[in-house]
């Protein structure tokens, strides 16, 4: 079993030993250690069973931490978006300096960033002393978790799980990348594109650079998924088989046949949904009387951008194509 608690000395002092602890973010929960320990970083990979041309975030907890992350030509317009979104669940991606270890960026030349809004996170970071190389505290390819029992299912061989019990946004953050005077959106999150739109100019990655590698191993369209198989709703409600389990986001008309139904809201608001979409899947993936999930679609505008890139992807496995 993990050792868990609220003890973020202790945590800190893991990560100061080349240990690794999972925290809580306001986006999900990550699996943390010295961004500039190679070996610490190492055991990130085998622990998430994570491929190593996957790389990772690096948290920070002050802005003067970017300057031994980012190159000396740092652009004008990070300057800006960390104004604006920092600290928050924005990650921003740009050229790093030779002291970001290469296990981190799996080679790139580039290196993702954030500064997350957490008070647990800033405090272990704080007290670390050292950036913080996180991904979700996940299996590669899992459920994010957004609980601690949601850690303690996937994870085994971490040094300390830090608990907290504030409110979570429950997806992760969005991933911008800026090249000199360009922003792209590489990853949709709590922050939306037009949220970004009105701080500097910003175009998704695919509209504006096709036919270029995939940037960024996030954009893989199967992830985050259940070991079951997931389906987007498009039938009746009514129709489905009995060992199904139902993801709602509004009270519906009921009857059902379905006999598991979770609510992530009872109106559609986007920020319940956002918050309660991983915890839904996982109680279905971990319910042995549901056999398959099915899950409500939600608009794509704001926030709702980000929840159906998690559904689509979680979904795609089993339906082996986007919707
Ligand atoms: O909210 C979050 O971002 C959470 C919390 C823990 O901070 N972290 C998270 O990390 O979601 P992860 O590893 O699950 O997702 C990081 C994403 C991946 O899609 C990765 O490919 C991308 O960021 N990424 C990291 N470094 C990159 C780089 N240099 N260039 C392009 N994409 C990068
Ligand atoms: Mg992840």
């Amino acid at each position: 079993m993990i050792q868990n608690g609220t003890d973020v000395s202790f945590a800190a002092k893991c990560i100061r030993e080349g240990g690794l602890v999972a925290f809580p973010t306001e986006t999900v929960y990550g699996l943390g250690a010295d961004a500039l320990n190679p070996q610490a970083v190492a055991r990130i990979f085998e622990v998430k069973q994570r491929p190593t041309f996957d790389p990772l975030i690096v948290h920070i907890s002050e802005i003067y931490q970017l300057e031994m992350l980012f190159d000396d030509l740092i652009s004008p317009l990070v300057n800006k978006i960390t104004e604006a979104f920092w600290p928050g669940p924005l990650t921003i991606v740009h050229r790093k300096s030779i002291k970001v270890p290469d296990i981190v960026t799996s080679g790139l030349n580039t290196v993702a960033v954030r500064m997350p809004s957490h008070p647990v996170a800033l405090e272990l970071i704080r007290l670390a002393q050292t950036p913080v190389a996180a991904p979700s505290a996940n299996r590669f390819g899992q459920l994010s978790p957004t609980k601690p029992e949601h850690v303690l299912k996937q994870l085994s061989g971490i040094d300390y799980l830090l608990t907290g019990n504030q409110k979570m946004v429950g997806i992760e953050s969005t991933v911008i990348s800026i090249e000199d005077d360009q922003c792209f959106l590489l990853r949709p999150g709590a922050i939306s594109l037009s949220d970004i739109q009105k701080v500097v100019p910003c175009v998704y990655f695919n509209q504006s650079k096709k036919g270029k590698d995939l940037p960024s191993p996030g954009l893989l369209k199967s992830h985050y998924s259940p070991n079951k198989p997931l389906y987007i709703l498009k039938q009746d409600i009514h129709s489905l088989p009995l060992d199904s389990g139902l993801i709602l986001h509004h009270k519906a008309d009921l009857p059902t046949n379905a006999p598991n139904i979770i609510y992530t809201s009872g109106n559609r608001s986007q920020i319940e949904i956002a918050a309660n979409l991983f915890t839904a899947l996982h109680t279905m993936e971990d319910d042995p009387t549901i056999s398959q999930i099915y899950i409500e679609p939600v608009e794509e505008f704001g926030l709702g951008i980000a929840i159906m890139d998690r559904i689509k992807k979680a979904a795609f496995r089993y339906t082996g194509h986007c919707e």
